[in-house]
């Protein structure tokens, strides 16, 4: 795979890409995509926006005031908008839109651990969302219509003080280029960008997140305080008299100091810890468990014959033996390994004959968490 000249990377390999490309400067690929239009009809993107479930932005620019309106949006509101200089937004399309899959598919040359989500937006022309910086690399591969990205490696990169959007507040585009249907264009996180439809258009947003070392830090320690466990007390045999009551010791600061150096933690923990947050839902997604549960026997008859895919909200990954399916460990017997990174690497899979009970009970389990599905 290593050797294989992609297309949609304009001919490089995956791993020229990565040397010489990912996170450090931006890559324009004409026709990256040929054929591409969309994975979806216009009319089903603004359906989409009046589901409460999904995340939905719509952005005006009416002279130089910004507006931002987060959905739902009311089902005519497109009616009453005119026609230059909006755009509405609608994330994580790739749990939404079971295309997304195979899209997102011609990315797997990152780590799915990255993969944040497929945006779309859709635009009149003027439309846009100004000239900002994202923290996340993405791939902005055009749809419909057409798009001018402006973009520039500038490192000014303060913001418009009390805009409902980050704006750059300076912004010197040192490079521009139109991209119409099937074109891509990769930046870098922390790139100032600003795209500006020509014609009406759609622009799907493949992002992938950096966790700060704040977020991961913070995270780290809260799964930290479930899997570690101490033994002993804090304990003052030799207490001497204090002035002060209320004071609080300089020997209760060392005990404290040298209890605390107790908290250790290693690699397989970390590992661990990565399994379970990196493959952990965010706070608003939902599964959707089949009205009714099925037994093993039913689930295998089923699976044999469809196979299995992960639903589109399912985070699926491995560190050595043990798989992480949102946020939840499972660590199989050997036999069933090749199975699930199978189902994790390509998000879809077909049982062997031979597939070992404990693993049908356990994706059995998950198909009546919602977490996989039949695959046809
Ligand atoms: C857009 O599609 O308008 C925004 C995408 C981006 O700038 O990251
Ligand atoms: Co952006």
């Amino acid at each position: 795979m290593n050797a294989k000249k992609l297309s949609h990377l304009g001919g490089l390999t995956a791993t020229q890409f990565l040397r010489d490309y990912w996170q450090k400067k931006p890559l324009l690929v004409r026709n990256a995509f040929p054929g591409f239009t969309g994975l979806l009809p216009i009319k089903d993107l603004f359906q989409l926006t009046q589901d409460e479930d999904v995340q939905s932005r719509l952005v005006q620019k009416q002279s130089a005031k910004w507006d931002l309106q987060h959905g739902p949006l009311a089902k005519n509101i497109f009616k009453s908008l005119p026609q230059k200089n909006w755009t509405l937004l609608v994330q994580e399309l790739n749990h939404l839109v079971p295309a997304a899959a195979g899209l997102l598919q011609h990315f797997c040359f990152i780590p799915h651990a990255r993969l944040d989500d497929l945006m779309v937006s859709y635009a009149v022309p003027g439309g846009g969302v100004g000239a900002h910086v994202d923290s996340y690399d993405v791939f902005l591969l055009q749809g419909e219509g057409t798009r001018r990205w402006e973009i520039s490696g500038q490192k000014d990169l303060t913001l418009v003080a009390d805009a409902p959007l980050k704006l750059l507040k300076k912004f010197t585009p040192q490079t521009e280029w139109t991209l119409g249907p099937g074109d891509m264009l990769y930046l870098p996180p922390r790139y100032a960008h600003k795209g500006t439809a020509i014609t009406a258009c759609t622009t799907y947003s493949i992002g992938f997140r950096a966790p700060s070392h704040q977020e991961l830090a913070t995270q780290f320690l809260i799964y930290l305080q479930d899997h570690i466990s101490l033994d002993g007390m804090y304990a003052d045999p030799k207490l001497k008299l204090q002035k002060h009551p209320a004071e609080i010791s300089a020997d209760m600061i060392k005990q404290t100091n040298n209890i605390l150096k107790k908290v250790k933690f290693n690699q397989t923990l970390i590992a661990e810890f990565l399994g379970s947050y990196l493959s952990e839902p965010k706070p608003h997604v939902f599964f959707n468990p089949p009205e009714k549960s099925i037994n093993e026997k039913t689930f295998l008859a089923q699976a044999n014959q469809r196979g299995v895919m992960l639903a589109p909200e399912t985070q699926l990954l491995f560190v050595k033996g043990t798989f992480f399916i949102n946020g939840e460990a499972f660590s199989p017997e050997q036999s069933a390994r090749e199975f699930l990174i199978q189902l994790a690497d390509l998000r879809h899979a077909k049982l062997e004959r031979d597939t070992k009970v404990q693993l049908i009970a356990q994706l059995c389990d998950w198909y009546n968490n919602g977490y996989i599905q039949f695959a046809t």
